[in-house]
C-alpha cells in the first residue's frame, strides 16, 4: 500500500473531491460490535446537520435495523439496552433531498427480502424510471426515496446468482447522478461494498478491522490510515483485507494516506472555517442544485412543482419575499424573471410585505426564499400571501422545513447542510434554484425562445467550473483584507443586476466583521452617499461586463475624484476597470444575468479575510442566528 503524507485537504481539493456531503455514512467490519462503533461514527457526523438516522448489521439470522426521525439520541433510546452480536453493519444521518424527514424514508433502507442494506448520499437523477421498472417486476417499495431503488437492484442481481460485489456493480452502472452507496447483506455477512460517484466516501484501514466513512470525521477516533475511494471505483471490505476495483472491474492499488487533523479540523474538512469550507463548496453545490433538472433535449423539470402549468399561465404578477442574503438572491432573480417571463415582479424584505397592503389575488405568484425554511418574518408573509389567494412557491435549503407546509410549491436547492451563520453556498444555490424556476416559467409561458433558453442553460452549465476557477486563488483577495481590515467604512456599488451582489457584499462584511459596510446602486452615490467619501475610503465596484458598464464606470470616477480607493469585481482584459481599480479582483465573464454567481465569490472572500484578520470567528458572528425564528 503506497503511503502519502499529503495534508489531506489538498489531497481531497486535487481528487476534486469537495463534493456536497448531505448525509453521513459510516460502516464497520471486524471483531469488535458493530453497534457502539457506528452509533459513535453517527454522533461525530451530527456536526453536518440531519433529519433522520438508522443503522444496519449483518448477522448469521439475517439483518437487524433500526432507524428513527430526529436525533441519534432518539434512535439509541429506541435500540436501548438491545445487545446485537454482528461486527458488520452500516449507519447514516440523513439530510433529507428526496421524500420526506420521516422514518420510513430513513437509511438504511432494505430489498423485498430484507436481507440487502443499503445507504446512500447523492441523488440519484433516474430513480423515478428504475423504480417504474422494478415495481412492474414485482419489487414492494416502502419508502418515497430514491435510495431504496438501489436495494431493490441489488437484489435483482443476487438473485440471478452474483455475489454482492458483482451485484452493487451492476446496479451502480445503471444509475445517473451522484452517489456514495455503501451495502451490506445478510447473505455474505462479514462484508462491506462502497461504491461513488460525485459523492464522497473513504476507507478506514484497521488491524484485524475496516471502516468505511462519508467523512474522515468518523473514522479519526480508531484510525488516520485513509484511502480515499476514486469516482467511479468500488470497494470490497472484509475485517482483513481492501480491494478497489474501476467500473470494469480491473483491480486498483491501495493509495494509503495519513490523516494529520484532529476532530475539528476535520469536521471543517480541512478548512479553518466551515463558512471557508462551505464557500469552496459552493462549486459542488451549484452543480448538484442544477443535476436532473434539464434533459438532453433542454427541457426543464422542476419535480417538486406542484402547480400545473395552466395556473402558471393564468399568472399576471410576481413578488418575491425573503430577508438578509435570501432577499438579496431574490433581487438577482428579479432581473430574469422580468426579462425571461415577461411578468411584472415586485420584491419586499419579508417584513415589510404584510403591512403594505399589496394588491394580492388568484393570478398572482408570491415567490419565498429562504435556506432554513423558519424565518419567522419569511413564513409570515407567505401565511398572508396564501390567505389572500396568490399561488406561493418556496425556495429552501431543507426538505420538510415549515416554509413547505406554506407553500402550494417547493423548489428545493441541494447545497447540503450550511453551518456557517454567513449565507454563502444556500445563496448561490438560491440564485441557481430561482433561475430555474424563472426558465421553468417562461418555457411554460412561451416568453422564450427555445435556443435563447438553451444559450442560458449552457451557461448555467458553465457555472460551476467558472465558480471553480474564481475560488482556486484567493491570494488578492487576502491581500486587499490586509491592506483594508482596518477602514471603518466600506461602501459597495454596483449597476442592474451589480447591484444586489453589492448589497450581498456589504451584508457579508458587517455581519462577520462588525464593519460598517454599505451596498447601494452606484447611481445613487451622488444622492448622499457620495458625502460618505474622503481619502481612503474603501469603495467596492462590481464592474463586470453589462449593458450599463459605462455609467457604472463613470459612478467610480465620481468616487475617485473625492479620494476613494477602488476595489473591483471585473472581467479579464476590462482594461477600462483594471485602469480606475487600485485593487482588481478577476471573475470570468459570463452571460450578464447570471454573473453574480461569479462576482459575489470574491466579495465573500473578502468579508471571511477581513473577518479573520480583525481576529474575529466567521462561523459565529456575535448577535446573529443561522435562522431567524422570531419576527
Ligand atoms: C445571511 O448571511 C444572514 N445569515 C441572514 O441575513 C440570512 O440570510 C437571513 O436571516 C435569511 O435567512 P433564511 O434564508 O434562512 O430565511
Amino acid at each position: 500500500m503506497a503511503k502519502g503524507d499529503l495534508p489531506f485537504v489538498h489531497l481531497m481539493g486535487s481528487l476534486g473531491l469537495f463534493k456536497i456531503e448531505m448525509c453521513g455514512i459510516v460502516g464497520y467490519t471486524g471483531s469488535k460490535s458493530a453497534l457502539p462503533i457506528l452509533l459513535s461514527g453517527l454522533h461525530s457526523l451530527e456536526y453536518r446537520g440531519y433529519d433522520s438516522a438508522g443503522i444496519a448489521l449483518a448477522g448469521k439470522e439475517g439483518l437487524w435495523l433500526k432507524r428513527r426521525a430526529g436525533r441519534v439520541s432518539e434512535l439509541e433510546e429506541a435500540i436501548g439496552d438491545d445487545e446485537i452480536p454482528s461486527g458488520v453493519g452500516i449507519g447514516h444521518t440523513r439530510w433529507a433531498t428526496c421524500g420526506a424527514p420521516n422514518e420510513p424514508n430513513a437509511h438504511p433502507h432494505r430489498d423485498c427480502s430484507g436481507r440487502i442494506a443499503v445507504v446512500h448520499n447523492g441523488i440519484i437523477e433516474n430513480h423515478v424510471q428504475l423504480r417504474r421498472k422494478l415495481e412492474e417486476e414485482g419489487h414492494k417499495f416502502r419508502s418515497d426515496t430514491d435510495t431504496e431503488t438501489l436495494a431493490h437492484l441489488v437484489e435483482n442481481t443476487m438473485a440471478s446468482g452474483s455475489d454482492l460485489a458483482q451485484s452493487v456493480r451492476s446496479a451502480v452502472s445503471q444509475l445517473e447522478g451522484s452517489y456514495a452507496i455503501v451495502v451490506i447483506s445478510a447473505t455474505e455477512p462479514g462484508r462491506i461494498i462502497a461504491a461513488r460517484s460525485d459523492a464522497p466516501l473513504i476507507l478506514g484501514l484497521g488491524d484485524g478491522e475496516n471502516f468505511v466513512a462519508s467523512d474522515v470525521v468518523a473514522l479519526i477516533e480508531h484510525t488516520r490510515r485513509v484511502v480515499i475511494l476514486e469516482d467511479h471505483h468500488l470497494a470490497d471490505v472484509t475485517s482483513d483485507n481492501v480491494r478497489i476495483v474501476d467500473a470494469d472491474g480491473e483491480e486498483q492499488p491501495i493509495r494509503e494516506i495519513a490523516v494529520t487533523w484532529d476532530i475539528a479540523a476535520a469536521e471543517k474538512g480541512g478548512f479553518e472555517h466551515f463558512m471557508l469550507k462551505e464557500i469552496h463548496e459552493q462549486p459542488a453545490a451549484v452543480r448538484e442544485t442544477l443535476r436532473g433538472r434539464v434533459d438532453a433535449a433542454g427541457h426543464l423539470t422542476l419535480d417538486e412543482m406542484r402547480m400545473s402549468e395552466e395556473e402558471i399561465r393564468d399568472i399576471d404578477k410576481v413578488f418575491v419575499v425573503a430577508c438578509g442574503s435570501s432577499f438579496h438572491a431574490g433581487l438577482v432573480a428579479k432581473y430574469a424573471l422580468e426579462h425571461w417571463t415577461r411578468l411584472p415582479v415586485e420584491i419586499d424584505v419579508a417584513s415589510e410585505f404584510r403591512y403594505r397592503d399589496p394588491v394580492l389575488n388568484s393570478e398572482t405568484l408570491v415567490v419565498g426564499i429562504s435556506q432554513s425554511g423558519e424565518t419567522a418574518d419569511t413564513l409570515a408573509a407567505l401565511r398572508y400571501a396564501q390567505h389572500q389567494k396568490a399561488k406561493v412557491i418556496s425556495i429552501t435549503n431543507v426538505v420538510g422545513s415549515s416554509i413547505t407546509r406554506d407553500s402550494d410549491a417547493v423548489i428545493y436547492t441541494h447545497a447540503g447542510p450550511e453551518i456557517g451563520v454567513a449565507a454563502t453556498k444556500t445563496l448561490t444555490t438560491q440564485m441557481t434554484a430561482l433561475w430555474l424556476l424563472a426558465l421553468w416559467v417562461a418555457q411554460t409561458r412561451g416568453t422564450m425562445f427555445p435556443d435563447e433558453r438553451r444559450a442560458v442553460f449552457e451557461e448555467l452549465a458553465r457555472l460551476p467550473g467558472l465558480m471553480e476557477e474564481v475560488l482556486s486563488d484567493d491570494s488578492k483577495t487576502f491581500m486587499v483584507s490586509e491592506r483594508f481590515k482596518e477602514a471603518r467604512t466600506w461602501l459597495f456599488i454596483g449597476r442592474g443586476v451589480g447591484f444586489p451582489v453589492a448589497m450581498e457584499g456589504a451584508l457579508k462584511l458587517k455581519e462577520i466583521s462588525y464593519l460598517h459596510a454599505e451596498g447601494f446602486a452606484a447611481g445613487e452615490m451622488k444622492h448622499g452617499p457620495i458625502a460618505l467619501l474622503e481619502d481612503g475610503v474603501p469603495v467596492v465596484a462590481v464592474a463586470s461586463k453589462s449593458h450599463v458598464h459605462a455609467k457604472l464606470l463613470s459612478n467610480i470616477e465620481e468616487a475617485k475624484a473625492r479620494g476613494a480607493v477602488i476595489v473591483a469585481v471585473g472581467n479579464p482584459g476590462n482594461d477600462e476597470v483594471a485602469k480606475l481599480a487600485d485593487e482588481l479582483l478577476e471573475v470570468p465573464h459570463v452571460t450578464q444575468l447570471l454573473s453574480p454567481a461569479l462576482d459575489v465569490l470574491p466579495l465573500q472572500l473578502l468579508a471571511y479575510h477581513v473577518a479573520k484578520a480583525r481576529g474575529l470567528d466567521p462561523d459565529k458572528p456575535r448577535n446573529l442566528a443561522k435562522s431567524v425564528t422570531v419576527e
